[in-house]
C-alpha cells in the first residue's frame, strides 16, 4: 500500500551550522526561516530538524534537558511555529529530532535523582551502588559507561557522553512520560520524527563485564547495550502509544539491526516508516566508534552494501536513502577521494544514491559539493567524539599525526561546518566569528556561486529532485521497484527501477576512465550529468558519467 511519506524528498538541517540572525554566531530558528526560499527552490519536501530543544549542548542539542522547550540560543516556541508556519506556505513539512535514549545530566528528573536517590526519579535512570566501577563497557564517546556520583558510593550509566546519562526504559512510568511528551510534539503540526539512537534503549540487564577488545582494558559496550533481546516489546508500546495514532513518519536511526529484523522494524505494522542503515557508510571503518581501524575498500564493495541493502529493504518496507548526515564525514571525500571537487564525479555520486528506492535525504550542503577540511591541530575540533577518538588512538600506539588524521577523515565536524552560502567573510552565515571554523573552500563551493549556475552541483540536485517528484517518470522513480543490474565493469554501479510496464536503467561510472558496459534496449536518456551520450552495440559511460535511460517500449 502507498504512503505519503514515500513521496517526500528530506532535506536535514543541523540549525546551529545553517543560518545565524543574531549576530552570536550561532545558527538559529529565524535564520533558517530566512533561508527557506533557498529550500523551496531546491524543490525538497520535509526538512529534518536535528534537536532543537533546550539543552547545555555537550553533544549539541543530543543532550536535552527539557524535551518541552527550545534552546535559547535556537529561539523561542513562537519562532518554532512560524517556522512550521511558513514551511507550510512552502509546501514543506517538518520532522523534529527524537532523543529516547537518554537526557542531558542537567534535564529536571537527573537532578532530582542526584539529589534524593529515594525520589522516583531515581529510576528513571541506570543507577548502580558500590565502591567500584560496575563493569568494562566502554561508551561511544569514550572512557566506561559509569560516571560516578559525587558524595555517593554510587555510579550512573551512560552509553554516549557523560552528560548524557541513559534512561531506564524498564520503568512504566518513565516510558508513560515520554510517550506524552512525544504526543504533544505531534499535535504542533509536525509531520513526524527522526528517532535518535533507538536500538540502545534496551540494555543486557547482566551487566557482566566482557572480554576487552582495547588497550584500556574495556570493551565497546554495543556488544551488550545495542539491539538486545526484548527490544521488540518496548518499540511496539513506544509505536502504539504514540506514532501511530498520528500517521507521522517516522525514521528510526537503528545501528547494529539484522537484516532478518526488517519486517518488524519496518514492515506493513512495522515499528517505524523507515530506518536508516549505516552498512555503506561505515565501509571505511571497523566501526563508528573506532576510526582508527580504517578499512580497505573498493566501488564493489559500495556497490554490493548498497544494493544488498536495497533488496533486502525492498522484502519488508521502504528505506531511508543518504549518503551523508550530521554524524558522518562528507560524501564527496569518503567515496570520491581525490576527486572530490570534481563536479562530474559529485553529481554522479548524487544520482546514484538519489534514485534508489526509497525517500532520499539531503544534508546541508550536500547539495553544493561541500567537502571534507583538513586541520592541523585537535585543539580546532569542537565533537566530543573527534577529541576521544584522537586520544584513543594515540593510547592505542598511533603517532600525534596519524591520530590526527584519522579524525580529519572522520570527524563529524566535517559534516557541522557552517553553511557557506556567500563568499564574504563568515560566508554569509554570521557577521559574527562562528561557533565552529568554516571550511577553507568556502570562497568556491558556496551557495551564492551554485544557484544560478546551471551546471553546479546545486542545479543538478535540482534537476534530480524534479524528476523524482514531478515528471512523468515520477511513478517509476517513486514507486518502482529495484533490481541490480550485473555490470561487466566492477566499479560500474548499476541498477534497473520498474512499474507496471515502465523501465528505467541506471549506470553510474565511478572511475575516471571510459568504461563500456552491454546495450541490450532502446533507450531514451531521461538524466545525464554530462552532455554528450554515447552507445552501439554498447553503451559507452565517459568518466565520472551518470545516465538514466527509460527502455522504449517495442
Ligand atoms: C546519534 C546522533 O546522530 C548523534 O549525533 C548523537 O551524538 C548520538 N546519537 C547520541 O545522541
Ligand atoms: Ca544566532
Amino acid at each position: 500500500m502507498k504512503k505519503w511519506w514515500q513521496k517526500e524528498v528530506v532535506y536535514q538541517i543541523y540549525p546551529k551550522s545553517f543560518q545565524d540572525s543574531n549576530h552570536d554566531g550561532i545558527g538559529d530558528l529565524q535564520g533558517i526561516i530566512s533561508r527557506l526560499d533557498y529550500l523551496q527552490n531546491l524543490g525538497v519536501t520535509m526538512l529534518w530538524l536535528c534537536p532543537i530543544f533546550q539543552s547545555p549542548m555537550d553533544d549539541n542539542g543530543y543532550d536535552i534537558s527539557d524535551y518541552l522547550s527550545v534552546a535559547k540560543e535556537f529561539g523561542t516556541m513562537e519562532d518554532l511555529k512560524e517556522l512550521i508556519d511558513e514551511s507550510k506556505k512552502r509546501n514543506m513539512k517538518i520532522i523534529l529530532d527524537l532523543v529516547l535514549n537518554h537526557t542531558s545530566d542537567e534535564h529536571r528528573w537527573f537532578q532530582e535523582a542526584l539529589k534524593n536517590p529515594d525520589s522516583p526519579y531515581h529510576d528513571y535512570y541506570i543507577f548502580k551502588t558500590g565502591q567500584e566501577i560496575p563493569n568494562n563497557w566502554r561508551s561511544v564517546f569514550g572512557g566506561s559507561v559509569w560516571e560516578k556520583v559525587e558524595n555517593r558510593d554510587e555510579y550512573y550509566f551512560h552509553s554516549f557522553g557523560k552528560k548524557q546519562p541513559d534512561l531506564n526504559w524498564e520503568n512504566p512510568q518513565l516510558r508513560k512520560e515520554l510517550y506524552q511528551m512525544i504526543n504533544q510534539w505531534t499535535q504542533m503540526g509536525i509531520a513526524g520524527f527522526r528517532v535518535d539512537a533507538i536500538t540502545f534503549i534496551k540494555k543486557d540487564l547482566s551487566f557482566q563485564s566482557q572480554e576487552s577488545d582495547g588497550v584500556d582494558g574495556l570493551v565497546k559496550c554495543t556488544k551488550t547495550v545495542r539491539n538486545q533481546p526484548g527490544i521488540e516489546v518496548l518499540l511496539k508500546e513506544l509505536k502504539e502509544q504514540t506514532f501511530q495514532k498520528s500517521d507521522c513518519m517516522t525514521v528510526a536511526e537503528a545501528a547494529g539491526l539484522h537484516y532478518d529484523q526488517l519486517d518488524d522494524f519496518i514492515g506493513e505494522n512495522g515499528f517505524f516508516s523507515m530506518i536508516f542503515d549505516f552498512k555503506h557508510a561505515d565501509l571505511d571503518i571497523a566501526s563508528g566508534s573506532e576510526w582508527f581501524k580504517r578499512i580497505p575498500w573498493t566501488i564493489e564493495d559500495l556497490k554490493n552494501r548498497i544494493l544488498d541493502s536495497q533488496m533486502y529493504v525492498q522484502k519488508s518496507g521502504w528505506a531511508a536513502n543518504f549518503i551523508e548526515n550530521h554524524d558522518q564525514p562528507r560524501a564527496t571525500t569518503k567515496y570520491l577521494g581525490q576527486y572530490d571537487r570534481h563536479s562530474d564525479a559529485v553529481k554522479m555520486l548524487g544520482a546514484m544514491y538519489f534514485f534508489l528506492r526509497g525517500t532520499p535525504f539531503i544534508y546541508q550542503g550536500q547539495e553544493l559539493g561541500m567537502t571534507n577540511f583538513k586541520r592541523t591541530d585537535i585543539s580546532d575540533f569542537n565533537d566530543l567524539s573527534s577529541i576521544d577518538q584522537y586520544h584513543r588512538s594515540i593510547e592505542e600506539g598511533y603517532s600525534a599525526a596519524e591520530a590526527l588524521e584519522f579524525v580529519n577523515l572522520r570527524s563529524r565536524d566535517n559534516a557541522r561546518t557552517p553553511f557557506p552560502w556567500t563568499h564574504e567573510k563568515y560566508a554569509g552565515f554570521s557577521d559574527h566569528l562562528p561557533w565552529l571554523k568554516l571550511i577553507d573552500n568556502y570562497q568556491d563551493i558556496n551557495a551564492q556561486n551554485q544557484v544560478e549556475n546551471a551546471d553546479s552541483v546545486y542545479c543538478f540536485y535540482q534537476k534530480m529532485i524534479k524528476l523524482r517528484q514531478k515528471s512523468q517518470y515520477s511513478d517509476c522513480l517513486i514507486y518502482g521497484k529495484i533490481e541490480p543490474i550485473e555490470t561487466q565493469n566492477k566499479d560500474i554501479i548499476a541498477y534497473r527501477r520498474s512499474y507496471n510496464d515502465e523501465i528505467i536503467d541506471c549506470y553510474y561510472n565511478f572511475t575516471n576512465l571510459y568504461r563500456k558496459e552491454p546495450k541490450k534496449h532502446n533507450y531514451d536518456v531521461i538524466l545525464n550529468n554530462l552532455n554528450q551520450i554515447e552507445w552501439d552495440d554498447e553503451i559507452h559511460l565517459a568518466p565520472f558519467q551518470a545516465i538514466l535511460l527509460k527502455v522504449r517500449g517495442e
